[in-house]
């Protein structure tokens, strides 16, 4: 979901529906937004994107102060009456709020009890009630208010807070869900996220979990739930609000595929060191005799990052000759994990918000794991956990499906493993062939992105498909499953990714003339067994598309998509491009919404 809020001498409502329009990405079930005019709360919300509620909204009431939210929904449908803000039965307090309230049903009865009546299904609108009986009480402060409410709510959030009778300040809270305040010029901005800030100010604070701050017009005062003053130094962030401009393009997935060749050139930008063949991240802090006793590396993340994770494995063993592995950082926080201090632990995540990831990262931290953050989000709660690690420099990501971020992880696991190795028995030559290929990956990427015409047809062609099997093998089988799971989440086409061994040992039950598989077959020494994987799939009917740098028989697939030549340890990176460009045009040919795909949001603060 995404939070935004005003307090200043502007109109509030074109700054908030802006915000709300910069966030969108983050949830668009329903948006609503509340302002304080003339003493009275204006609440506009329903079950509609933001450019809808813009139309509802109008010109909206004068107003110096408000707050919004745009929702992915968790408790409760995304309909109007469970839509942001939530407001207390007398119209006095309006609340906005991330994450989830877990003892929100016993609070609610207990509400109940004492003769409340509930206006949504939401947990948040239990917290309109707790703070609005507090303010009635007669509180000191809307901050001890909500000080006050949050002392009786477990779970986790990032809220907002406006009392009516107050109409001067904003109260802000965090608890596991990203909340950064911006200082303007006599005015205060405050955000679930930088993107809806940085058009006004480049100067921001993050907020710390068990932290609230104070909104006024001239400041800020930030402090803890138990009411210990914190000093908190503003952040200058690099990002504009041109970094978030479409430029052209049709839609934020395509512009991103598009910055691949640049966002790689800054993930490698000082990071390759040519005289002794190997990667420079000073982010680890780590020195060559710590770098060599780490005896495995286990990454964690979710949904593209944790396939991310797969290729940084193999990678890491290829290069280092560690063993490693990948999973989910969903399961290994509720399994209980052995946790060993010989281990280096690589947490990955685009925004440094996911909240499983972030969980995994606790819990190592909680039992002495050595644990380090591949993030994208400079400041998020994941790298702020971490302390150390390497960030991705992708730019911001905006479009739902990561593109950009995923081929910087994989990149940036390259490096990783070009470091551990040559420490260890990565011998100068080998090393020299890595940091060559690091080199030119970038041109190679703009070169597989010129074949995206061709991969448009191929996409249009198959665009009939109910189901899709992407098939691939040892090196191929994590790009075969990010493949997979870009085509399910921007085109709704089911597509599951097998490993081409096993597709002999029960999924070739499904290979028809109406089930097409895209086979992964790199130039290398396993080329002979994949072409017995597509010979296998063509001997039951099945369409192939091949996505291949090596000379593949002629006729053999049904159609073939050129990937351009690069070391062939970086192949899983490169192999990447062509399936996000099939799985875009594929969505395109379907006429899906490719930045708003349903049931999705970029960055999933809850569990
Ligand atoms: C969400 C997104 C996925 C993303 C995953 C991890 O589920 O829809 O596209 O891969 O979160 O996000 P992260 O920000 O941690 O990389």
């Amino acid at each position: 979901c995404g939070i935004v809020g005003y307090v200043g001498h502007r109109d509030a409502t074109p700054i908030l529906l802006e915000g709300l329009h910069r966030l969108e990405y983050r949830g668009y079930d329903s948006a609503g937004i509340a302002v304080v005019n003339r003493g009275k709360l204006r609440v506009t919300k329903a079950a509609v994107r933001v450019a809808e509620l813009r139309s509802l909204v109008g010109d909206g009431y004068p107003a110096n102060i408000g707050l919004a939210h745009t929702r992915w929904a968790t408790h409760g449908e995304p309909t109007e009456r469970n839509a942001h803000p939530h407001v207390d039965p007398d119209g006095r307090v309006a609340v906005v709020h991330n994450g989830i309230i877990e003892n929100a049903d016993q609070l609610r009865a207990k509400l109940t009890a004492e003769g409340a009546t509930f206006a949504s299904d939401t947990d948040t609108e239990v917290l309109a009630h707790l703070v609005a009986a507090r303010v009635w009480d007669g509180a000191e402060s809307l901050e001890d208010a909500v000080r006050a409410a949050l002392w009786e709510v477990e779970g986790a959030y990032g809220i907002v807070v406006l009392d009516v009778r107050n109409p001067g300040e904003l109260v802000v809270a965090r608890n596991g869900s990203p909340i950064v305040l911006g200082i303007g010029d006599s005015e205060m901005f405050v955000a679930s996220d930088l993107a809806a800030l940085v058009r006004h100010t480049q100067q921001v604070v993050y907020l710390d979990d068990g932290e609230l701050a104070t909104l006024r017009t001239d400041g800020y005062r930030t402090s803890t739930l138990q009411a210990r003053r914190t000093d908190k130094t503003p952040t200058v962030v690099e990002l504009t609000d041109s970094d978030y401009a479409l430029d052209g393009f049709p839609d934020y997935m395509r512009k991103e595929i598009a910055e691949q060749p640049e966002a790689v050139r800054r993930a490698l930008l000082g990071r390759l060191d040519e005289r002794f063949s190997t990667a420079r991240l000073d982010g680890l802090r780590m020195d060559p005799h710590e770098l060599r006793s780490v005896q495995r590396v286990k990454f964690l993340g979710c949904g593209s990052a944790f396939y991310a994770g797969q290729i940084g494995a193999d990678l890491v063993e290829q290069l280092a000759r560690i063993p490693a592995d990948a999973e989910s950082a969903s399961e290994f926080r509720y399994r209980n994990p052995v946790v060993d201090g010989d281990t280096l632990y690589v947490a990955v995540s685009q925004s440094g918000e996911t909240a499983d990831t972030l969980a995994a990262v606790q819990e190592l931290r909680r039992k002495g794991g050595r644990v380090i953050g591949v993030v994208n989000a400079v400041g998020s709660a994941i790298a702020r956990e971490c302390g150390s690690g390497v960030f991705l420099h992708a730019g911001p990501e905006v479009s739902v499906a990561s593109t950009k971020a995923v081929t910087n992880m994989s990149t940036c696991f390259a490096l990783l493993a070009l470091l551990l190795g040559r420490v260890r028995d990565l011998s100068v030559a080998d090393g020299r062939r890595i940091v060559a290929g690091l080199d030119a990956l970038p041109d190679r990427i703009e070169e597989a992105i010129e074949a995206e015409d061709h991969i448009a047809e191929i996409a249009r062609r198959f665009a009939g498909a109910r189901s899709m099997f992407f098939v691939g093998r040892v090196r191929g089988w994590p790009v075969a499953r990010e493949g997979a799971q870009k085509l399910k989440e921007i085109s709704y086409v089911h597509a599951e990714a097998y490993q081409a061994g096993e597709l002999k040992h029960g999924p070739i039950a499904l290979i028809d003339a109406q089930m097409p598989s895209v086979v992964i077959v790199p130039d290398d020494e396993l080329l002979a067994k994949n072409i017995g994987t597509i010979e296998q799939i063509k001997a039951r009917g099945g369409p192939v598309i091949a996505v291949t740098n090596a000379m593949l028989p002629s006729g053999l697939a049904d159609a073939e998509i050129r990937v351009p030549h690069v070391t062939e340890e970086l192949d899983p990176i490169l192999f990447g491009i062509p399936l996000q460009l099939l799985a875009y045009h594929l969505a395109v040919a379907l006429g899906r919404d490719i930045d708003k795909p349903r049931n999705l949001a970029k960055s999933v603060t809850v569990e």
